[in-house]
Formats: C-alpha cells, structure tokens, sequence
C-alpha cells in the first residue's frame, strides 16, 4: 500500500468513523478541493465520486457559496440566537419552506443531521404533550436506518454496530420495523424493488401490540443511504403514510441525504408524492460549506405549540449555534445556486445513465446486489470468508491510490453519490476505475 509522505503528528485526532490504526499506518491526506476534485497532499487530483460526504451536490469551493461565507463572516460572524435574531436566519427559514412540499410551514435550524433528527424526535413528543396527548411517547425506526448518532438518532436508528456499545442506554419505547432489503426477492432492481411494500403492514401489527395511544411518531429515510441504498419499494411510503395517518401517528422523513436534489426534486417527499409531518435535513442545505441542519415542519405541529402567556418561551430547545449568521449565508447562496444552475434537473437529467452504468456491474461475479435510485447507488460486493467489510475498504483504498478516486465503501457495499451536476464522461470513467479495482480484488 502506498504512503504519503508527512510529517504531522497523527496521534492526538481520533477520528470519526475511521479505523483510526489502520488509516494512520497509510494516512489519506486532502490538501484542498475545488469543482469536481480533490488534490491530495502528495499532489494528486482525485475525482470525488462522493461529492463529499452527500453533501457537495454543486462541487466544492463553489465560487457564489464562497463568497457569501467570506463576506458574511466580515460583517457578522455571530449573532445571539435566543431572543435575538437577525434577517439571513428569517429569509433562509422561509425560502426552505417554499421550496419544502406545501404544508410544511415552519424551520427549526440546528448544526447536523443528527441534531435535526434528536430536535424532530422531541419535537414530536412535544407536539402530543401540547395537544393533551401524553401517553404518545413510542417512536419506531427501521432496521438498518442511519439517522446521525445521538441518542435519540441511533436508538430509532437500525445500525446495529452503531448501538451495540451504547445498548445500554439507548432511549425507551422504541420499535423498529422490518428494513427492505431482499436479495431473494429484489437484489439487482432498478430503482425501486417491486417486491415489498407488505413489510410496513408491521407498523400495523406495532400499532395492535402497543395500541396508537402511545405511538407518538415513525421516522424513516425515505431512501435508506448509510446502510448501502435501499429505496422504497413500490408502494411502501405511500401505505406508510396511510397507516400513519389513520392512527394519529407522525410521519418524519429523515432526508438528511435525499433532499435538495440527490433524488432529482428538492425533497423526497415530492419525489415520490407523499407528505410527511416533518423533515429533517442538513448536508445540502448548505453544500456542505458550513454545518447546518434544520427541521422542516408542519402548520399544525407549529400551532399546537403556540398556546399559553406570548412571553413563555414555547419549546424548551435550541443550539448556540442554531441560525448562524455564517450558516444562514451559506444556505441562502446555496439555494440560490440550486435555482441558478438548475440543479435538481440537472440530477434528475443524470439518472437514466447513472443507473445504465451501475447496473453494469449486476454480471460481475462479485456482485451479489445492485441498488439504484437517482444519484445514489451502490454495488454489494460478496464479503471475504471471514474478514466481512475487507473487501470493500480494500476497494476504497486501491480506488485513492490507483485510481486518484473517492468513493465511500460501507463493510463490503460500495456507495456512489455523484455531484449533481455532473459530466456523463466522468461518472462512465469513475465506474471504469472501480471495475478496474474489483478485476485485481481477490
Ligand atoms: C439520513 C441521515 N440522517 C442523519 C444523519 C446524520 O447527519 P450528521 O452526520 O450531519 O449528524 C445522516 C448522515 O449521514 C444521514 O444520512
């Protein structure tokens, strides 16, 4: 394996989701980023085949987003944020509900995903409180959802290395439903599987075992990213929202990922035409320049809280750094960007080939899943005996030194989330680096 040459001090950062060993014997060091690419330290220019984490959806160092930043952390780097607030937080609040599905009136910023998933979460416990419904306290997930890594997020979230350490202490009253994925039933689909939409009948079979009076909200990613791209099948948010509907239960989309263009729509609740009562969101809303997530939020979760004395404050929760003034900017170029460029017909443009050039790995005989559903994708890879997540890592690994690629491995699923506007050529050159690395894998 090569190395780069450096002389940091690598020990003091631990770092996130990383194998911290194995990565500091072979650091993979980034120098800066600009468009498409990164330079590595050694001077390479790598193609990030991940636009970041999600979250880079027009490229990085885009020129207007820039701007915004160095201009608006000039005239005011921060601003109070409780009882005090200043225009850029109120304008970004209202051009994300206009761009929200209609019904979702209201924004509630945080710093992350994790911090809107934990805010939407008690948001909704709040929500049943408020109206005199304080027995609704179970909130369901989904097996192998991703929704940050707070408390709240992982103990709804269905990852199960993400909780194992922390079993202990992961919040009450959570079921989970069934997850989706099928090699028997679906493995290779294009877009959504055909097969499945029964298993959210389990929500039901939750509701019989509990009774809806306790139920307070089900949250799930509408197309399921972290744990390897698992979309809806046919049918599935819709009867989801149904089942939802007809017991009083709140309905979140984590659209972390899926929203602001990723499915080729602002949200995925467009995409696939069902409303739910709140999203929570975070990576695109500033493309990645600068951490920011908010809430998107119904009129009548917004109303139930505005009761009782104007001068008590209505819901006992925020961040230091909720609306930052430098966030804000980023944000507001950021949408602005979107709408300039026409970025989310950009990717939905992209799709069709995107999925064309992915399912070309549905004949390799390591291949044991292909998933699609627009920018994201990801080829299941048949695990080592013995040694699950190695090969993929190992692809990772030979795709930044070989090939000078990025692309995000998670255990043996490779994972692919272009920018959203990208060149045909280079999403036909990023899958020809890949096939290339998998030929040489053992
Ligand atoms: C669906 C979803 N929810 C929540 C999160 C957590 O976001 P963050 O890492 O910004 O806390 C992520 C991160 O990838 C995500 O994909």
């Amino acid at each position: 394996m090569q190395r780069q040459s450096t002389d940091l001090s690598m020990d003091a950062y631990w770092m996130p989701f990383t194998a911290n060993r194995d990565f500091k014997k072979s650091p993979r060091l980034i120098a800066s980023a600009q468009g498409h690419h990164y330079i590595a330290n050694d001077g390479r220019k790598l193609y990030d085949g991940f636009s970041g984490l999600w979250t880079s959806g027009v490229g990085h160092c885009h020129p207007k987003i820039v701007a915004a930043v160095q201009h608006q952390v000039a005239e005011m780097d921060l601003c109070m944020g409780f009882q005090l607030g200043h225009n850029k937080a109120f304008e970004l609040a209202e051009k994300l509900t206009k761009l929200a599905p209609e019904g979702l009136e209201h924004c509630f910023f945080t710093n992350s995903g994790s911090e809107s998933v934990d805010t939407a979460l008690k948001i909704a416990l709040g929500y049943h409180r408020a109206r005199g419904d304080a027995s609704r306290t179970r909130l369901i997930g989904r097996q192998r959802g991703y929704h940050g890594v707070n408390f709240g997020g992982i103990s709804v979230g269905g990852i199960g290395p993400n909780r194992k350490m922390f079993s202990a202490n992961l919040i009450n009253g959570v079921d989970h439903l069934p997850h989706t994925h099928n090699l028997q039933h679906a493995a290779f689909s294009h877009g959504q599987p055909e097969w499945g939409a029964h298993l959210v009948e389990e929500l039901e079979t939750l509701v019989t075992l509990h009774d809806a009076s306790t139920i307070a909200a089900v949250i799930v990613e509408p197309v399921a990213g972290s744990t390897g791209i698992l979309p809806p099948p046919v049918g599935y948010l819709e009867r989801l929202r149904e089942i939802c509907t007809r017991h009083g239960i709140l309905l979140i989309f984590d659209e972390v990922i899926t929203g602001f263009g990723r499915i080729g729509a602002p949200f995925a609740a467009q995409r696939f035409g069902v409303l739910p009562d709140m999203i929570t969101v975070a990576k695109g809303l500033t493309n990645g320049v600068i951490p920011m997530g908010a809430v998107l939020v119904s009129e009548s979760i917004h109303e139930a809280f505005m009761h009782g004395p104007e001068q008590a404050v209505e819901l006992f929760h925020g961040y230091t750094y909720s609306g930052h003034p430098i966030a804000a900017a980023a944000g507001l170029a950021t949408l602005e960007v979107y709408r300039e460029e026409g970025s989310f017909d950009q990717a939905r443009a992209l799709e069709a080939m995107f999925a064309e050039e992915i399912h070309q790995f549905d004949h390799h005989s390591m291949a044991i899943d292909v998933r699609n559903f627009g920018l994201m994708g990801a080829v299941e890879l048949a695990s080592r005996d013995g040694a699950p997540g190695a090969r993929g890592l190992e692809v990772h690994k030979q795709c930044f030194w070989e090939e000078d690629l990025v692309i995000r491995n998670s255990m043996d699923i490779i994972q692919f989330s272009p920018f959203l506007n990208s060149r045909p050529e280079d999403i036909r050159s990023m899958f020809a680096a890949v096939r290339r690395v998998i030929e040489k894998l053992a």
